[in-house]
């Protein structure tokens, strides 16, 4: 009883010591060896269970070491699942319900048509959709980290959230004529750069009307601090202060918060192609950590960087003249800044290619398309102009020649259209005209500045 609950060797070797100085008895000779025993078992169960505990861990600690690459390309492994919009009749399963009057030679979209595929390989080909799906991002794997169960799935439906549905232009605060740039504020406000009214408009979603926050509410357009001419490119600090590219003035405008005029931060309001200057400068991003600023010089077929505070750029892509060549552009006119990879995703418009250009590198590597060659198929583009990335590298474009939204998957260079329908321009909810800006809010929805409809229509990611 009175060793029972005791397990330290140190007291038993102490009694073992008493016990052999002790006269015993014959039982308790027996007793003290039945204790013996009991102490080598004891230490006999401590050792096997130290063993069985180190080992595994071990094991498991070697595997983790070997895996690490691989596992990690395992965790990128996506689950997509895809609503295709199937272009021709051969596939379709049943006829849309609209009545869409599509002015194209193929049938309309058939609709609906409804896959779930696990991928676990790269580049998974399907004539079904005419589309390859992958779900690697062959060049930076880590960018996934553990994602998993992203769907790229979008109601082929779109909403008009501001602007006239039918697509009718005008001046009204409830209107657009050509709308470009979208942009969301932290407070998940649109911020449009209404091109054609001079003007850029703040849109609460869910709101029947717009507000000018920069240039003229009235449309008035003019080369004033007031004024804006043909404002297209957007870029908002988190204050919401704007940094607008005044295309037509050939400059780009800060214009703060509240305030009724603005202040020019470069070029000089004439066009030119010195390194103070631009011709027709289109879209703006910045770089919020640094201040940097990035403008697509479309006319002189660059991209200049100006850092915070500086009157004056440098040329980070292009500049070598126009053309296809690798360390040409032609005519940008939209970009997007990958921060994570250090790099600006360019809609190379008149080549009709998506590039990426690394910051400081001489060269593009191509993205999606061919270079110089237009087309409709889901490895060409007709004139791309807006550009999105998502977190995950995913690219979305506004193949705006083909009036329709192209997603590529990270890594991939074959699309699938996810909105409007190719080489047919109209105003139905499935159709856009000429769609410019792209931008997906924090739900994966997916905002298009339909420009020729003169409105902004929301395709719901789910
Ligand atoms: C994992 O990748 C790193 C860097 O690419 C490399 O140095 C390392 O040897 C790789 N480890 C294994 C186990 O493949
Ligand atoms: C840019 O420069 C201004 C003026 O010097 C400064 O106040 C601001 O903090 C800078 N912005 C960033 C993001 O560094």
């Amino acid at each position: 009883m009175n060793n029972n609950n005791r397990i330290g060797v140190d007291d038993d070797d102490d009694d073992d010591s008493e016990t052999a100085s002790s006269n015993a008895t014959e039982s308790e000779t027996l007793c003290e060896c039945l204790k013996r025993r009991k102490v080598m078992w004891i230490i006999f169960t401590i050792i096997v269970l130290a063993i069985i505990i180190t080992i595994p861990i071990a094991i498991i600690k070697t595997k983790k070491t070997n895996n690490e690459n691989t596992s990690t390309a395992e965790e990128t492994t996506t689950e997509i699942i895809v609503i295709t919009k199937t272009e021709s009749t051969k596939t379709s399963t049943r006829t849309s319900t609209k009545s869409t009057t599509s002015t194209s030679t193929t049938a309309p979209m058939a609709t609906s048509l409804t896959t779930k595929t696990t991928f676990t390989t790269t580049a998974t080909s399907s004539s079904e959709f005419g589309s390859h799906i992958g779900a690697r991002h062959e060049s930076n794997p880590n960018r996934f980290g553990f994602f998993t169960g992203f769907t790229a799935r979008w109601n082929s439906n779109g909403a008009t959230v501001a602007g006239n549905a039918g697509g009718t232009e005008g001046e009204g605060a409830n209107q657009f004529k050509e709308p470009y740039v979208l942009i969301f504020d932290s407070s998940n406000a649109l911020y449009i750069s209404d091109l054609g009214n001079h003007r850029i408009q703040k849109w609460i979603i869910g709101s029947s009307v717009g507000v000018t926050v920069a240039g003229q509410a009235d449309g008035t357009s003019g080369p004033s601090s007031t004024t804006l001419n043909q404002p297209i490119g957007l870029a908002i600090d988190s204050s919401n202060n704007m940094y607008i590219v005044d295309k037509a003035n050939h400059r780009v405008m800060y214009w703060e918060n509240g305030a009724s005029s603005g202040s020019m931060i470069a070029g000089t309001g004439f066009s030119g192609s010195t390194n103070y200057q631009f011709d027709n400068p289109n879209i703006i991003q910045r770089d919020s950590s640094s201040g940097t600023l990035y403008i697509s010089d479309v006319e002189n077929h660059r991209i200049m960087q100006y850092l915070n505070g500086s009157s004056s750029g440098t040329v980070v892509a292009g500049g070598n003249s126009y053309g296809t060549g690798s360390t040409q552009l032609w005519k940008p006119y939209g970009f997007t800044l990958d921060s994570s990879t250090n790099s600006l995703i360019i809609a190379n418009g008149a080549a009709h290619t998506i590039v990426r250009w690394v910051i400081d590198d001489t060269s593009w590597t191509l993205l999606a398309g061919s270079s110089g060659v237009s087309g409709s198929s889901p490895t060409l583009l007709n004139g791309p102009v807006g550009v999105a990335v998502d977190r995950y590298g995913n690219i979305y474009v506004a193949d705006t020649g083909n009036h329709r939204i192209q997603f590529f998957l990270a890594g991939q260079s074959s699309a699938t259209t996810i909105a409007g329908i190719t080489g047919s321009s109209g105003t139905s909810a499935t159709q856009l005209n000429r769609p410019y800006g792209v931008t997906l809010d924090s739900q994966f929805n997916l905002y298009v500045a339909d420009s020729s409809n003169h409105r902004v229509q929301r395709f719901l990611h789910y």
